[in-house]
């Protein structure tokens, strides 16, 4: 298949880019006054404005001509509706199945999914309103009070970004916790003074195979059996969520006490499934479905807005626009909302484990920029340590600014002060500030004139650096289920129009198989296998000293 680089819509963009570089979006308002009311969107909840960018009504269209070029429509409909589209695994992709309406029907491969999904979905209510209620026991017969999920990656990310951002809603007697890290402090810290009469682990992970979160669990197995004297305890203290039925019979779970998801849904997209069990019991099953249903508002408006009105599509086009056109590498994520402050770590895995690719679907190199890196904070923190760089550095980084219009916890004029920041920060980095501005800032400050002149270069903002600023009503199970689906259909869509395949991982292979040869030289305490002569180096240098 030809590189959709050579596509006349590609040329055509390349070619527009060159027109609009020197253009500025100061005079793209100044020149349209409807600019601001044309370009933002309502939908799922979230309301977006993309005025802040780059773009005008040409290039918009010649953005909605190449996703149509590609097939983009064709595509959502085939991901949709269970087609193999993760092609190197020969899989469907189907987290958006997870939180379809009860009583829909998908086949995939000649079997309706819909009955499983809704049967795991019913003994996650059942199990996680036991352990709210208490009637669930610990083996000494104590409610439990603390959840810990070990889990990574996919595992880890989704649960623990959604629980911290929902805390609103969490039980107060009842507190989940995080292991991830195979390094031991990691599980040491997290278990250090829990009660392990009272303390339920969750082992999560979709083959069960992860080396982290084997060990983790191993370990965590032992601290509780160590501490309650009972090999029989694992059985009310330790209950899995895994698609490999085998492996965690083999751990010494029984498998009445996993929690099913499968192999059409990927690792960063599985927190819909059972995978998202600690939310459940942490904000409880209602709001769990809330959560489902907000996600699955924007799956409905992926599938049916025109492109033209489509919120992920959007998205995904202006990023597109930056990366291959633009030049940008980076994209940075900006809640201003505490609660959200691991979402910027959850979208680096759900964008860069799925776009980072440099070979299209067919295998072919791709001649062309894929995924960026994406990263972020939450505001304000953020404005106090690296916005500097997005305002007067010389790398163009497009950044989405997310925000709630109620916070949580309305104290004072707190929030005011959040979202005054969050505006003014796009507002900024939109209009900058020119040199006679700085200058005559300057003077009218009482500067002497020579200070004004050798001081205003510095204070000269260029302004014109993109961004685009979703507000929610509330972070609320429902728009927090609206924004990360948001995301992943982004994603999706920037996938196609890359024509990669965004729902692979085999970039972390490499690392793992050699992890494991490494392994047996450090346990061995000697260096055996044929290194390059830095890592052999470093080996023996930890082993003598180790
Ligand atoms: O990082 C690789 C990866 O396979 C991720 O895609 C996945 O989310 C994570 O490891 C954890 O995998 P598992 O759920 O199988 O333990």
């Amino acid at each position: 298949m030809a590189s959709v680089h050579t596509t006349p819509e590609w040329r055509a963009l390349e070619g527009h880019w060159q027109q609009l570089r020197a253009v500025h979006m100061r005079d793209l308002f100044a020149d349209d006054p409807s600019r601001a009311a044309r370009m933002t969107i309502d939908a799922a909840g979230l309301h977006l404005d993309f005025s802040k960018h780059r773009v005008t009504d040409e290039t918009l269209r010649l953005l909605f001509d190449l996703a149509r070029a590609v097939g983009l429509e064709q595509w959502r409909e085939r991901m949709l509706s269970g087609e193999h589209i993760n092609v190197t695994e020969d899989r469907a992709v189907l987290h958006t199945a997870l939180r379809s309406p009860a009583g829909e029907h998908l086949d995939v491969d000649g079997e309706d999914v819909m009955p499983a999904i809704e049967a795991v979905l019913t003994r996650m209510q059942d199990f996680s309103d036991r352990v709210r209620s208490g009637e669930w026991k610990g083996h000494t017969g104590k409610a439990i009070t603390d959840v810990v999920n070990i889990g990574i990656g996919g595992s880890n990310l989704g649960p623990k970004m959604v629980c911290e951002a929902l805390r609103p809603y969490q039980a107060e007697q009842l507190r989940p916790h995080f292991v991830s890290n195979v390094d031991g402090t990691h599980l040491a810290e997290t278990v250090r003074g829990l009660n392990p009469e009272t303390t339920l682990f969750i082992v999560a992970s979709k083959t069960f195979t992860t080396l982290e979160t084997m060990t983790n669990a191993q370990s965590a197995r032992r601290w509780l059996v160590d501490a309650l004297g009972d090999e029989k305890a694992v059985r009310n203290h330790f209950v899995a969520v895994s698609t490999n039925s085998e492996k965690v019979a083999e751990f010494g779970i029984d498998t009445d006490q996993m929690f099913e998801f499968w192999d059409w849904v990927g690792g960063r997209y599985s927190l819909w499934s059972a995978i998202g069990l600690p939310i459940a019991i942490a904000i409880g099953f209602d709001r769990f479905a809330e959560l489902l249903a907000g996600a699955h508002a924007m799956d409905q408006h992926f599938r049916s807005a025109p492109l033209e009105q489509n919120l992920p599509v959007i998205l995904a086009l202006l990023g597109v626009w930056y990366i291959d056109f633009a030049g940008a590498k980076t994209h940075a994520i900006l809640p201003y909302d505490q609660s959200l402050k691991y979402f910027p770590a959850y979208l680096q895995q759900g964008d860069m484990e799925s776009n980072g690719k440099h070979v299209t679907r067919d295998g072919m190199a791709v001649d062309y920029s894929t995924g960026p890196v994406v990263w972020g904070e939450p505001g304000t923190d953020g404005q106090h340590a690296f916005y500097q760089l997005i305002h007067q550095g010389t790398e163009l980084i497009p950044c989405d600014f997310i925000a709630p219009i109620r916070s949580h916890n309305p104290i004072g004029n707190h929030h005011s002060l959040l979202m005054a920041n969050c505006f003014a920060q796009t507002e900024a980095l939109m209009r900058g500030r020119t040199l006679e501005e700085a200058r005559a800032e300057m003077l009218a400050a009482g500067h002497a004139e020579a200070e004004a002149e050798r001081l205003a270069p510095h204070r000269q903002f260029d302004g014109n650096r993109p961004t685009s600023t979703i507000l929610l009503e509330q972070l609320t199970p429902e728009s927090l289920g609206a924004l990360i689906a948001l995301y992943e259909h982004k994603i999706f869509t920037q996938g196609v129009i890359w024509g990669i395949n965004s729902f692979d991982q085999w970039g972390v292979e490499l690392g793992k198989k050699l992890a494991n040869v490494i392994i047996g030289e450090l346990e061995a305490g000697e260096v055996t296998e044929p290194h390059d002569t830095s890592t052999t180096a470093l080996l023996r240098y930890f082993l003598a000293r180790s």
